[in-house]
């Protein structure tokens, strides 16, 4: 039995966090600069088609995580980091699915259409109320916020998986390598 992580899953995780590091570098890059600037419709351009890109994924990532469940966390894990852990990654995901949404809908409120790399443009899913605007801009603003230290909690444990209770789960995650102690199934590593 493997303890890692698949190609698909690793892929998809990998993806995904550059991705939203791609959000976050421009989503807030845009509320720095002045709206004058030129780099701000081209930052815009990216963020939202981006952001549509990321809830495709994290539809199939969550199809794919129903359909083949993660490797076991290690079994002497204290049940409270358990929890941590089980608890932070649907936050993730619900995160995941609820800003681009948020930001779709957003977009719609300012009275403009959200267009996918210039492929197709989405259906409106709020109306241009000032109250809509003003509660949509607050909930992405604030859920951006929370999340930014979300991620930083889920690296941090990370690193404390990997350099003090040295137990794989890092290493589950990262191509080629295998965790400390913890054998892997010949089929695994094709
Ligand atoms: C996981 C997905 C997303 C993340 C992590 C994200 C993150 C962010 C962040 C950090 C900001 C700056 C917030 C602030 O300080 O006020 C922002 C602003 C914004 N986001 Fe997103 N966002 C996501 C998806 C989307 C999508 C899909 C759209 C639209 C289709 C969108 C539209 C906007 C807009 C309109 C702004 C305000 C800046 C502007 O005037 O363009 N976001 N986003």
């Amino acid at each position: 039995m493997t303890h890692r992580y698949t190609v698909t899953a690793m892929t998809l995780h990998w993806l995904m966090a550059l991705l939203v590091l791609a959000m976050f570098a421009s989503g807030l890059t845009i509320k720095a600069l002045p709206e004058t600037s030129a780099w701000v419709e081209t930052l815009r351009a990216l963020h939202r088609p981006l952001g549509m890109t990321i809830l495709a994924l994290v539809v199939v990532r969550i199809l794919y995580r129903m359909a083949v469940p993660p490797p076991p966390l290690p079994s002497d894990l204290p049940l409270w980091q358990r929890e941590i852990a089980r608890w932070l990654e649907w936050t993730f995901l619900f995160a995941m699915v609820a800003m681009p949404l948020i930001g779709w809908g957003y977009v719609n409120a300012l009275g403009k259409d959200v267009t996918v790399w210039g492929l197709f443009t989405l259906p409106v899913i709020a109306g241009t109320e000032k109250e809509t605007l003003l509660v949509l801009d607050l909930a992405h603003e604030y859920i951006a916020w929370a999340l930014k230290y979300l991620i930083g909690l889920h690296i941090a444990a990370a690193l404390f998986h990997h350099f003090v209770r040295k137990d794989g789960v890092l290493a589950a995650m990262m191509p080629n390598r295998r965790p400390a102690g913890v054998p892997v199934a010949p089929a695994a590593e094709a």
